[in-house]
């Protein structure tokens, strides 16, 4: 027996050795989940080219004048401004930025503050809160769990590029839009296969299309893949696919703390619409829920404000957060009910 001894020791400290790039064993934190915190796949060797549009062929989408070419469509420094009706008239700061480092705010949170679930929906925030992120992602109290995911980087960048005058300006205007519907939650067992494009998870096409079993995750796609992610049409919605029992579970937690965590009502209001300087939770993208309260969890999200966040999330498990997330995200915004 005693032989045996060195060699379990041995083998141990290989195993040890073998895993210590593993960033979760290494510092004993779970890995952030891959379809909260998206990243473009490389393309495999072999696999065809990525699609070429014709950079002359003109573009529109449902209920819009506009003609754009595809580079149009694309500029962060003059942002495709498909609705103009869908929006008060856009400050610089969001409809064109300033060249050469400070990308449009309305390229990826759109003119309507609506956002896409790789970044976050803004519209209706508090002006004091946004200010504050900005300040935050600047002095680097909040960064991602995943530092490979690129959106959060280049929404340091941004924040760090803006002047406070900019970031005044562009907190008044997003404050003063309104939260309305935007994504779909349904609980589900099976759901469609998916890649990431362009930093979105997108539904596979082609051949891979097809649907796999849910498990514990969310996944939260675009309605039409072509309008989202390819033409960026800040009218193409969402729908985030949860498990099944996940938003009852979510509403305990929730209104209850269920001995886990703290009532949410307390701080983010009674209908979760946000309270001062406190953001909504009602309506918002559940798989940027998560990705938030695993940050502030994980404390990679550790700003001024995410101190009071801490003991709600301290035992909260992924699944929890799941549930929380697709219970706050399956709320209708009430002042959409009055207008
Ligand atoms: C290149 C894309 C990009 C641009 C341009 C951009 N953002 Fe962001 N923004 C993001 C991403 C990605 C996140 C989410 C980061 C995360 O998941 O933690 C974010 C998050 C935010 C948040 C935090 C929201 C919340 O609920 O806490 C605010 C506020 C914000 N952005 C404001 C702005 C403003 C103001 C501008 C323009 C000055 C701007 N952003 C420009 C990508 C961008
Ligand atoms: C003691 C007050 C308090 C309680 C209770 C509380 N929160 Fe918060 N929450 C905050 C504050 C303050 C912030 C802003 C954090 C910041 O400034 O970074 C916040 C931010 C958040 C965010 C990030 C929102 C965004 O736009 O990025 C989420 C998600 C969140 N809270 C979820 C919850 C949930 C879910 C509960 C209940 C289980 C809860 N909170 C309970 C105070 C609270």
């Amino acid at each position: 027996m005693r032989m045996l001894v060195p060699v379990a020791v041995t083998l141990g400290i290989v195993l040890l050795s073998g895993y210590s790039g593993n960033r979760a064993l290494a510092q004993n934190t779970p890995e952030p989940p891959p379809w909260a915190y998206p990243m473009t796949p490389a393309r495999p060797p072999g696999a065809p080219p990525a699609a070429v549009h014709d950079p002359d062929a003109l573009h529109t989408v449902p209920d819009s004048d506009l003609r754009l070419t595809m580079a149009q469509i694309r500029s962060p420094f003059d942002i495709a401004d498909w609705h103009p009706d869908g929006h008060p008239a856009m400050p610089e700061v969001v409809s064109h930025g300033r060249r050469p480092e400070l990308r449009a705010c309305g390229y990826c949170h759109y003119p309507n503050g609506k956002g896409r679930p790789e970044n976050a929906g803004i519209a209706g925030l508090p002006a004091a809160y946004i200010e504050q992120q900005m300040a935050d992602f600047k002095s680097g109290a909040r960064k991602s769990s995943e530092p490979r995911m690129v959106p959060p980087n280049l929404m340091v960048d941004v924040a760090k590029a803006a002047t406070d005058e900019e970031v005044r300006i562009a907190a008044e205007y997003f404050a003063a839009l309104p939260w309305t519907p935007w994504i779909t939650v349904i609980e589900a067992t099976s759901v469609p296969r998916t890649t990431v494009m362009g930093g979105m998870i997108v539904p596979l096409e082609g051949p891979d299309a097809g649907e796999e079993p849910l498990g514990q995750r969310i996944i939260e796609v675009p309605m039409d893949t072509e309008r989202a992610e390819v033409l960026r049409d800040d009218a193409a919605s969402f729908v985030a696919y949860v498990p099944v029992g996940s938003i009852d579970k979510g509403e305990a937690l929730v209104t209850t703390g269920g001995g886990k965590t703290i009532s949410c009502s307390v701080c983010h209001g009674a209908n979760l619409e946000g309270a001062g300087s406190i953001p909504p939770l009602a309506g918002r993208s559940p798989s940027y829920t998560v990705r938030q309260l695993f940050d502030i969890q994980q404390g990679n999200r550790a700003g001024f404000g995410a101190e009071q966040m801490k003991p709600v999330v301290a035992a909260l498990t992924l699944e929890d957060m799941i549930n929380i997330a697709a219970y706050t995200g399956s709320r209708v915004p009430a002042t959409t009910s009055t207008q």
